[in-house]
C-alpha cells in the first residue's frame, strides 16, 4: 500500500505488521507522518533492549538525541516531536511531544497517557485540515474576536473582500474598521451578543485597505467559557454593497413615484376645487385633520399615508355635481340633493382602477356611511366600515361645520365638536370622535 493511502490513524496497526522492508516503509512513514502531525521531528522506538530499533526522521542525529529530548520536553525546551515507543505490554505507543507537555520522566503510565493525548490531537488536527480547507475557500468571512473585540483569526477570505491580509488583523480591534456613523449601533449589538449569546444579521459599513467603506452583514454566536463567562464572539461575515447600492436605488425610485402620486392627487383636488370655490381648501384641511385623528389612533405609518390622501381627495366625485347647485346659497330640491349624494359613488367609479397601496376608492366610496346606517350610498353600519372612511367622516364634517358654505355661515369648532360629540357611537366611530377632540383639546389642533 502505497504511504499516501495510509491514514496516520492505522500508524499502530503498521508498526506491528512488519512488511518486509520495514525500515524502508517505516522511514517513508515517518516521514509523510511528520507533515500531517505538523511535528518538526518524528521516531520512531520499538521493540525492548537489544531487540530496540530506533529509526528517526529528518532533523534528529540520532538516538541518543531522541532520548535527550524526550528529557527535555519537560523543560519546555523542545516541541512539536513525535515518537512511537514501546509500552511495557509491547504495545507501540506514539506520542506527540508539545513544548507544553507537562513531563519529567518517561513511564508506561504516562506513555499511555501521551498515547491517548496523540490519539486527541490527531483528531484535531484532522478538523483542523478540513476546517482550514472549508475557511480558506469560503466567499464570505470567518473570523472570531475576543472579549476585548480583538481579531483572533481572520479568514483568508479576508482579503479578497477586503483586501487585509488575515495575519495582519490578527490582534487589531475589530471596531477601529467600523465607520464612525454605525459605532454606536454595532457597540450596542455586541453588548447585546453578550447577553443573547447570539448576533443577527448587524449591517455595518466597514473599512478596507484602499480606506473605502463596504457594507458588510454579520451573524454569529458568543463564545462562552466553562463557567458561562463571555470570552468572544465567532463572526460569519459578508459583502453586502451591492444590495445595499440597489436597495437604495429602490428606495429613491420609491420616493420618487411617491412625489408623483403626490402630484396627481394635489392636481385632483385642484380640479374639483376650482369649480367649487366655496369648498376651496375644505379637502386640504379635512386631510389634515384626519391624519392628525390617526396618527393619535396609533394607525401606522403607511395606512395613515393612504387616509390622508383619500382625505385630500374625497369631494372628487363631485366633478359630476353641476357647479351652480355646489355653491347655491339656501334650501335644495330632492334632485339637487340626489346629484349631490352621488358624489361618494363617482369618486370611486374615478379612482377604483387606479392600484393604490391603499383602499383609497372604497375610503372614498364610504365617507358618507353612518354607524347607524343613515349615510349613504348603501346605508352600511358599523364594522362595515372602514376604519379609514370613518375617521374621514368625522375629519369631513368637523371641517364643514367649522367653515362658512354658501347656505350657512361657519358654525365653529366648538359647535362642530359638540356635534360629534353628541353623536359618538350613533353616527360617528367613537375611537374617532374621541382622537377628534383629544386632537383639538390637547393637541392645540387648528384648521390655520
Ligand atoms: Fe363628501
Amino acid at each position: 500500500m502505497p504511504v499516501e493511502m495510509i491514514g496516520i490513524k492505522t500508524l499502530y496497526d503498521i508498526c506491528f505488521s512488519f512488511p518486509e522492508n520495514y525500515d524502508d516503509f517505516m522511514l517513508e512513514l515517518i516521514e509523510k507522518s511528520t507533515k500531517l502531525l505538523g511535528a518538526s521531528r518524528i521516531a520512531l522506538i520499538s521493540g525492548e533492549g537489544e531487540q530496540r530499533r530506533c529509526l528517526v526522521s529528518r532533523g534528529f542525529s540520532g538516538e541518543r538525541e531522541i532520548y535527550e529530548c524526550i528529557n527535555q520536553t519537560g523543560s519546555g525546551k523542545e516541541k512539536n516531536c513525535c515518537f512511537l515507543y514501546p509500552f511495557s505490554n509491547g504495545t507501540p505507543g506514539l506520542l506527540y511531544l508539545e513544548k507544553i507537555t507537562p513531563f519529567t520522566e518517561l513511564d508506561n503510565l504516562l506513555c499511555g497517557m501521551f498515547s491517548r493525548r496523540v490519539e486527541d490531537i490527531i483528531d484535531r488536527k484532522l478538523k483542523e485540515k478540513q476546517l482550514c480547507r472549508i475557511t480558506d475557500n469560503m466567499l464570505d468571512m470567518i473570523s472570531e474576536i475576543d472579549e476585548e473585540g480583538i481579531y483572533r483569526y481572520a479568514s483568508p477570505s479576508f482579503k479578497n473582500v477586503l483586501g487585509y491580509e488575515p495575519d495582519d488583523l490578527r490582534g487589531q480591534p475589530f471596531m477601529d474598521y467600523v465607520h464612525s456613523k454605525d459605532y454606536a449601533r454595532v457597540e450596542a449589538a455586541l453588548k447585546k451578543a453578550v447577553k443573547n449569546r447570539t448576533i443577527k444579521r448587524l449591517e455595518y459599513r466597514y473599512r478596507n485597505t484602499a480606506g473605502d467603506y463596504l457594507w458588510l452583514e454579520s451573524t454569529g454566536n458568543a463564545l462562552l467559557d466553562k463557567s458561562g463567562h463571555f470570552v468572544g464572539a465567532v463572526l460569519g461575515t459578508r459583502n453586502i454593497t451591492e444590495r445595499k447600492q440597489a436597495e437604495d436605488k429602490l428606495k429613491q425610485s420609491i420616493e420618487k413615484l411617491k412625489g408623483v402620486v403626490e402630484g396627481v392627487i394635489q392636481a385632483m383636488s385642484l380640479t374639483v376645487e376650482i369649480r367649487d370655490p366655496y369648498t376651496a381648501g375644505h379637502q386640504k384641511r379635512v386631510a389634515m385633520l384626519a391624519s392628525a385623528m390617526a396618527r393619535e389612533m396609533n394607525i401606522p405609518e403607511d395606512k395613515l399615508e393612504g387616509i390622508r390622501l383619500a382625505a385630500a381627495i374625497h369631494d372628487i366625485g363631485k366633478i359630476y355635481v353641476p357647479a351652480e347647485f355646489l355653491s347655491k346659497p339656501g334650501e335644495m330640491s330632492a334632485l339637487e340633493l340626489n346629484m349631490i349624494q352621488m358624489h361618494p359613488q363617482v369618486g370611486y367609479e374615478i379612482l377604483k382602477e387606479i392600484d393604490f397601496p391603499w383602499p383609497i376608492a372604497d375610503i372614498i366610496l364610504q365617507h358618507h356611511e353612518r354607524m347607524d346606517r343613515s349615510g349613504y350610498p348603501f346605508g352600511l353600519g358599523g364594522d362595515e366600515i372602514l376604519l379609514e372612511a370613518k375617521i374621514l367622516a368625522v375629519a369631513d364634517v368637523v371641517e364643514a361645520m367649522a367653515s362658512h358654505r354658501p347656505y350657512r355661515p361657519a358654525l365653529g369648532v366648538g359647535k362642530a365638536l359638540d356635534e360629534i360629540k353628541k353623536n359618538s357611537g350613533k353616527l360617528y366611530d367613537p375611537r374617532a370622535v374621541e382622537a377628534c377632540l383629544k386632537v383639538f383639546y390637547e393637541q392645540g389642533f387648528s384648521f390655520d
